[in-house]
This record gives C-alpha cells, structure tokens and sequence, in this order.
C-alpha cells in the first residue's frame, strides 16, 4: 500500500464547507460537513489535512448513530485519521469537523497576499493555490484527483471586503460584525480546483457569452489594465464551447489576478487566477511577446474548464491529459483569435525546448510514475506540457483536425464529470478515426526520448532512417545514478511528411516510418526533399550533405517553422558532437537575410549559448560574429515602426536590438539605445512598445551605475506588471559586482516578491557576469531561500546551474547538491546536471575551435 494514498472505505460526495478567514490575524476558522459513503464496516477514515489543528470531530453513520471521533495528523503523509469506538454502519453518513488554519506567506493554500493601494499603503488579501496537492492546507479532505464532489462554500468576512469562489453567489446575510457569503453548489468535481479569494476586489463588467458572465478581478486601481485579457477570455471561452462542442460546465466565470502567485495561473473552475503579469496589461504600452504571453495564458487555463475540470486525470501520472491538452487547445484558440500572429511557428520554439530535456539519458516518459506529492509536483514540465502539446498537434494532423476534434468531444463527453486515463482518450480517438491509435501513440507517450531521422539519397532511392537522438553517448554518472536500466529500444512509429520538388513542382507525402530504414524510390527529376514538411513532428532531421545543399540552396522556399527546425536542428546535432560548430557558424551565416522572428530566436539562442561557454578571450571574437549576422537584419527593418508593418516584425526588432547591444555588445547600438531611451522618458518622441523592453535591457547591459538606480527606482514605481518586469530583470544586467551583490540582497530582503525572485536568481546564475557571484550566493542562502520562496522556487531557480558552464564550477554544483542531498523529486535534478554536462563537454570539444573561428577575419 502507498501511505500516500487515501484508501476507498469511506469516500465523500459532498462537502459543505464555511470558512472564515481574517486578514488583521492571519488565520482562519472552518467548520465542514462532509456527505460520505461509508464502503465497510471500518472504525477508522483517512483524509488529507497539514498544517490544520483539527478541533472537533463527528461521525454520523447511516444508521443515524453520532459518534465523536478522534482526530491524529500524520506530517509526513500529509494524512488525517479519525477513529470511532464503533464500526460504521455502511452506507450515507456524515462527518463534521471543525478546524482552524493560518494564512501562509508560502504561495500555496489558504494563503495571503500582500500589495500597496493606490494611496501607497500596504493592504492585505486572502487567496488560494491547491494544485497539486494543497487544497489538505485549507480544509481537511480527499486530495486525490480520482475524489470528485460538490462543494458548497460559505466565507465569512469583514463586510467591507469581497469574497470570490468557483460558483455565484446565492446570497450574502449579517452575522453579526461579519458577512457571510455562501455560493452556488459546483459541479461535482476534484479538490484541486477549489478556490477562494477575499479582499478589496474590483471587477469589470461582465460580458455574457450565452448564459455565462465573464468578468475580470484585480486589486483596486487597476482595473484599467483588465480589457485585453478579459477580450481573450471572452473570445476562447466562445471557441472552447464551438471546438469541444459542449457548454461551459459553470455557472460563471471570473479571472482573477492576485499580486502574489507561485504559479502563472490556475485553473480553478469558474475561478481562475493568475499572476498580474499574467492576465493584466496595457495593450497600447505592451509589447507583442507582453501580449501572446497573456492571451496563452488566459485561453490555456480556459481550455482547462473542460480538460481537467470537466474531466480530470485519474491521478498524477496522467497529468498530461490535462496540461499537454490545455497547451495545444490554448495554441488553437489564440491561433484563431489572431492568425496574424502565426501562433503554430511560435510553438516551435516550445517544442525546441521540450527536444531539449527529451534528448537527455535523463528525460522521463511523458506518462511517469508518481507517489509523494513532491513527484506530482515535478511532473509539471516542458516534457507534459511542451512535449505533450507537440504529440497531439502530430496526432491531430495525422488523423485530420476534424477526426481530432471528433474524438476530443466523445472523450469528454463519455467522461464528463469523471475521471479518465489516456487509454480513455485513444479508445475516443479510435472511435472516431477508425485508426489502431495505441498502435502509433503508446511509444511517444510511455517511452522516453524521440528519433533522430537522417535522411539520404542512396542509388536514386531516398532512405529515411529513425534512431533515438541524445546529445550524450552515456548516461550521465552521478551519485544519485540509480541501476542502469534496460534501454528502452528505440523505434517509434513516426509520421513523417515530405515535400519532394521536381522540376519547380511540390507534392506532399505522408510516410508511416515504423522500421528502422524505409526506403522510396524518387519522383524523377526530384531536386530536393524536405522532411518534416510543415514542422509539426516531433523529431530531429539529418540531411546528408547532398540533400543538406539542396535544402540550403532553396531556403526561402522553406515555411517559416521549416527554416526554425533546419536551424534548431543543426544546433542540435551540433552540441551533440555529430556535426563540427564551424559548419554549425557557417550555416549561421546564411541567415543575414532572415526576417522571421522565431528563426531568429534559435539563432540568437545559440549564440547566447556559445558566449556562456566560450572562453574570455573568445568572447570579443563572438561578439563581433554576433554583430556581423545581425546587423544587416536590423539594418533592413530600421530603429522606427514602420506604419504598414506588421507586429511579429516590430516584435523583431526589438529582440535584433537587444541581441546586438547584449551579446553583440555593439557600442553603436548601445549609444543609440541610451538616447532613444532617454528621449522617451522624458515624454518626447514615442517608442514602439515592442523596441522599448530592449532598449531598457540594452542600456541595463551598457552598464552605467547610475542607470542601476534609476531602474530600481523604476521597478518601485511601475504602473503596469510588464513594466515592473522589465525593470526588475534590467536589474541582473548590470555587470558590476557590488551591483549584482545588491541585485542578490534583493531577492531575500522582502523587495522583490518571491514568487520572482527564484527567477531573478536563475538568470543571474545563466548570465556571463555575474554567474559565480550568483551561484556563491546561492551556496550560503539556501536554506534562507528554500525557507522564503514558495515551493517550486527552489528548483526553479536551481534550473540556472545549467548555466554554470566551466569544469570547475560543474564540480561545485555536484558537490553541493551531493553534500546538501538537495532533491526536487522526479527527475529534475539529473535533468540539469546532465544539460549541464552538455553544456561543458561543448566547451571541451569545442572551444578551441570557436576562438579560432572568431579570430579568423575572413571567416565571419
Ligand atoms: N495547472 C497549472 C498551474 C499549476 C502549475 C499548478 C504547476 C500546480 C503546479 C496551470 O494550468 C498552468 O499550466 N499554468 C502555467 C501557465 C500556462 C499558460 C502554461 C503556469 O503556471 O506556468
Ligand atoms: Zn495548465
């Protein structure tokens, strides 16, 4: 038996449930009625509570008989167990339990959270975080997914404040000096999407899609900030309910931001909450990347409403049916919402990184084993979300978008508020396709890693061969290294699609590959061959060097997202030892021309990457290749907004500008930077929104002391959360010691909010400057960290040794973690320490090569 999980004798159906919260002493009193069914005659029931002092207990059995119960708390399995002098008769029965709890600085919970009035006080608000396991922080109760029941909330609270949950309210009545609310029953559904928010909250009108009004929260004062996001709410709750083809499960539906929040957003039902960054901006001030970042979040977390709340995974290890669907559907609707805005060629970029992780000995199936709750925490990662997302986009044009979403809506609907696993979904998918989907899907979702597929022309034919792709021969050896496990063999069923030219002539194939070599005869005067045709498999490509050339000598012929994966993997296989960096630095060379910004985003990444590996006297070398690929890119598109141009391109110039003032360390580009800068603030002329985040970055980087506080002054007195962002990281750019040190205090004095400062720190520790400064703070504050941040913080922030690229400081890393015996569950540590050996051994194999081909002149 797992002593995590609650055994099914006695399960509840219905929880009744008043909570009084009060923000003057941080606390808050409960009092619950749990409906329960009673399965064997036990004298014991199990539940999950921690950190809750349970006052009273009551157990009525079906027979009527009321016994008082004993409650005992078990810390480390997080469980309750009452005991009753009798057996339970079996059948419905009743538990009441009375408990009381603090509100938590942690983030997670009941928890508080702390922000300044438009007047510049200080103001208190209550909110809630229970995903995965924290709903047993709040109120005693069965948290496991698998647990489904109504939940009729009533908060009792200062008359002056306002409470928000998953549901209406049905009515709000005195008591005395307080106020209660109570709110509609919900549907029966999982403890992790309770919610509740108490404070001074304003909201915006609601706007009525079919019966349901949908509103945005936020503190007061800032309700201006709210129309962009509540347009995106409005627009993907109307595609949800078209796409999935069933209503809205709630009775309404709020998002809500909060100013302190772990997470970026959280999907409870008919209550969502964010981070500020995360739901509330100025779009006339924003930026693009500002913008897609909340139009993602607020469609993802609304497509939760049915994947995930509607139905849920069955338990932890299935968390990809939730995450991996909530990621692709959000790409559909904001996709739909703003083509222009080429939402599939950006998700590239997330699939770039789950490629990343997935190439690793260290990489885990998307469907993984999980016990304790720190295991379910670690399953939220690029490999369930991003990896996730890329198998369903591959499925769905596999089986045709229509067949997709026909199987999608029989899923849900055969599942609707229950549980399901992801043989539920590929029985739906089948049924609507007819296709053996196990047959094609199992190994992409219960095997780790992915194929590399080379590709060449052998007597006339073309051979597509599959192999799984790593960037290590070896696993990584470690101390925490378990036994060697049986490899998995390394076959996947890969839909492969080609674009075969012949003669100015393109057609599309579509090609099972489910041996290890297919071979094709070639269309006569086949001139080249594309494969991943349209970017959505979830694979690498390996041309041989004659169809390498071909591809190359039509690259504008390439989609955009084509061109992404030709780059990102020749990066790829380059850190992989599998092809020299100075054919990689050649072939960079070829995109001066480039105009597409997520091209660009692989381009500048690996040469952000090479400069953190580089040695200090490569580094001025690099810089001036940085500057010869970028320039003439910038050169082009000009400082200034053109007025016909399109926003991914003004988006464009503004990561060219801050590429060539940063890694480029391009004085001009700086100087140019500092005056435009100046020149805004002081209100004359206007900058476009998209270049501003650079400029601020670019100036940061430059490095003028003054500048530092400046910014920090900036930081404290921002007016929207994007310009706070901007502000706060321009922090970590200013290269002087006592700088960063300052930057470092920062993040544990109580000025930079925790849920940012692990971020902060992560990319001090990934940035050239200030690296080991940062990781030596980072040695002595653990525990004051681990103690403050909530609780993905830590690993969050660890996830910067990855930058920590030199052999000595690899050592370190090892050491401390070994010495510390720090874990953040799964696989995760591994994960970094094994990037991070990629990382070094680039450098060994490499470095030379690099310092060599920067200091050739002719060769840039
Ligand atoms: N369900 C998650 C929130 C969550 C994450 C809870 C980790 C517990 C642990 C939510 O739907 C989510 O995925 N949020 C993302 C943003 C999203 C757009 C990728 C997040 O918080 O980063
Ligand atoms: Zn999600």
């Amino acid at each position: 038996m797992d002593p995590y999980r609650l055994p099914r004798t006695v399960v509840p159906s219905r929880y009744d449930l008043r909570l009084e919260p009060d923000l003057s002493t941080l606390t808050f009193r409960g009092v619950e009625t749990v409906a329960i069914t009673v399965h064997e005659p036990v004298r014991e029931i199990f539940f999950n509570a921690i950190e809750l002092a349970i006052d009273e207990a009551v157990v009525v059995d079906a027979r009527g008989r009321e016994q008082r119960a004993t409650a005992t708390l078990d810390e480390t399995t997080e469980r309750g167990r009452l005991e009753v002098a009798e057996p339970l008769a079996p059948g419905a029965g009743q538990l009441r339990l009375t408990f009381r709890g603090t509100l938590n600085d942690k983030l997670r919970g009941f928890y508080r959270s702390v922000y300044k009035d438009p007047t510049g006080v200080s103001r208190t608000m209550a909110a809630t975080q229970f995903e995965a396991t924290d709903a047993r922080r709040a109120f005693p109760c069965w948290d496991e997914p698998a647990f489904k029941a109504v939940f009729a909330v009533t908060l009792v609270i200062d008359p002056a404040l306002t409470a928000v949950s998953n549901t209406c309210v049905v009515s709000e009545t005195r008591e005395g000096a307080r106020k209660a609310v109570r709110f509609a029953d919900s549907i029966v559904m999982s403890t992790y999407l309770v919610a509740f928010v108490v404070g001074e909250l304003e909201a915006t009108d609601p706007i009525a899609v079919g019966p349901t009004p949908v509103r945005v929260w936020c503190v007061p004062g800032k309700r201006r900030l709210a129309a962009f996001g509540h347009e995106i709410a409005v627009a993907s709750l109307k595609f949800f309910e078209e796409y999935y083809g069933l209503p809205y499960p709630g009775d309404k539906l709020d998002f809500l931001a909060i100013p302190d929040f772990a997470a970026g957003a959280m999907e409870n039902l008919g209550a969502i909450t964010f981070r500020e960054t995360a739901l509330l901006v100025d779009e006339s001030a924003a930026s693009h990347a500002e913008l897609q970042r909340v139009a993602d979040v607020v469609a993802h977390e609304n497509a939760h409403m049915w994947f995930g709340d509607l139905v849920t995974m069955t338990w932890w290890n299935g968390i990809w049916l939730n995450e991996a669907f909530a990621t692709f559907m959000e790409m559909l609707a904001v996709d739909a919402w703003k083509p222009q805005w080429q939402r599939w060629v950006a998700f590239g970029v997330s699939r770039g990184a789950a490629m990343s992780v997935d190439g690793l000995h260290s990489t885990r199936p998307i469907e993984f084993p999980v016990t304790a709750p720190r295991e379910a925490d670690a399953m939220f990662d690029v490999l369930t979300y991003e990896k996730g997302a890329s198998v369903l986009r591959m499925l769905e044009q596999y089986l045709g978008p229509e067949t997709f979403r026909a199987g999608v809506h029989g899923y849900l609907t055969a599942h609707r508020f229950g549980n399901a696993d992801t043989g539920d979904l590929w029985a739906a998918l089948g049924r609507a396709s007819g296709q053996p989907i196990p047959a094609v899907m199992d190994g992409w979702i219960f095997a780790p890693g992915y194929p590399l597929v080379s590709a060449a022309i052998e007597r006339g034919e073309l051979v597509l061969r599959q192999q799984r792709f790593t960037y290590l021969r070896e696993p990584l050896r470690w101390w925490g290294a378990g036994a060697a496990g049986a490899s998995t063999p390394a076959r996947w069923q890969v839909p492969v699609q080609l674009r075969l030219s012949a003669g100015g002539r393109d057609t599309v194939e579509r090609v099972l590959l489910s041996e290890a070599e297919v071979r094709r005869p070639l269309p006569a005067g086949c001139d080249s061959v594309v494969v991943n045709e349209g970017g959505h498999g979830f694979y690498r490509v390996r041309y041989d060097a004659e169809l390498l050339g071909r591809v190359l000598s039509r690259l504008p012929a390439l989609a955009a997202i084509e061109r992404y994966n030709l780059v990102n993997d020749a990066w790829a296989v380059t850190l992989a030892g599998l092809m020299p960096l100075t054919d990689y630095l050649d072939l960079t060379a070829r995109f001066r021309d480039e105009r597409d910004k997520n091209v660009w985003t692989i381009l500048i990444g690996s040469l952000a990457m090479l400069n953190r590996l580089a040695t200090p006297d490569a580094r001025p070398g690099l810089e001036a290749l940085v500057r010869d690929r970028v320039t003439p890119a910038l050169t082009a598109l000009g400082w200034d907004a053109r007025t016909a141009e399109d926003e991914l391109t003004r988006q464009l110039r503004g990561d060219l500008i801050r590429a060539l003032g940063t890694l480029g360390n391009d004085r001009r580009v700086q100087t140019e930077a500092a005056t435009r800068y100046d020149a805004h603030v002081r209100g004359g002329a206007a900058v476009d929104p998209n270049v501003l985040p650079a400029l601020i970055a670019v100036v940061a980087h430059a490095g003028e002391p003054a500048r530092y506080t400046e910014f920090l002054e900036r930081f404290r007195a921002a007016t929207t959360p994007q310009e706070e962002q901007r502000y706060l990281y321009a922090l970590t750019a200013f290269p002087q010691r006592d700088l960063v040190a300052q930057t470092l205090d920062r993040t544990i004095n109580g000025e930079i909010r925790t849920q940012d400062a692990p971020f902060v720190v992560r990319t001090l520790l990934m940035t050239v400057h200030a690296r080991e400064q940062a990781w030596e703070f980072v040695t002595r504050q653990w525990d004051t960290m681990d103690r403050l941040y909530p609780k993905h913080g830590t690993r969050r922030m660890a996830e910067g040794v990855t930058g920590l690229m030199m052999p000595e400081l690899e050592a370190a890393v090892h050491r401390f973690f070994q010495e510390r015996r720090i874990e953040f569950g799964g696989k995760v540590l591994e994960q970094y320490l094994e990037q991070l050996r990629v990382a070094v051994a680039m450098r060994e194999r490499e470095g030379a090569a690099l310092a060599a081909y920067v200091a050739r002149p002719g060769a840039r």
